[in-house]
């Protein structure tokens, strides 16, 4: 079941960028980097799987967003990690775009990374986005 939560607004995040977000989630709060790559957005958990650093600090470019500290690359659609140190991926959530709200369905990761729990099967899903804004 779908839990969808407006984590912003399309103006908020410019091309190639992340901000970081809070929405709710069972009670607490879920940290979240937003990210706008290729004219798409993306919803990837705010800390890289190597150690306690927020990725939404990080640069953006061809779906992938760069841990700023030691510079690991994590792919927007897998939340994988593509270059050393980091080796587990970091979670990531179903992101869509209704009108010029930017929305995530927290209900579970689509990936699941990290310590998140395996609420969900560790495969490729494909993202659903609107490209109309
Ligand atoms: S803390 Fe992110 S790559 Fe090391």
């Amino acid at each position: 079941m779908s839990a969808l939560v407006r984590a912003c607004s399309v103006d908020d995040v410019a091309p190639e960028s992340a901000i970081p977000v809070e929405v709710p989630r069972n009670g607490s709060r879920l940290e979240l980097a937003i990210v706008h790559s290729n004219g798409a957005f993306y919803a990837i958990a705010d800390e890289c799987s190597h150690a306690s650093i927020p990725l939404s600090e990080g640069d953006v470019g061809d779906d992938e967003i760069e841990c700023y500290l030691h510079g690991s690359r994590f792919d927007l659609r897998t939340g994988e990690p593509i270059g050393l140190p980091a080796t587990e991926p970091v979670p990531i959530y179903r992101c869509l775009v209704e009108g010029n709200d930017v929305l995530v369905d927290v209900s579970a990761p689509i990936i699941s990374g990290g310590d998140d729990p395996p609420d969900s099967p560790r495969s490729f899903v494909n993202i659903s986005h609107t490209q109309e804004f």
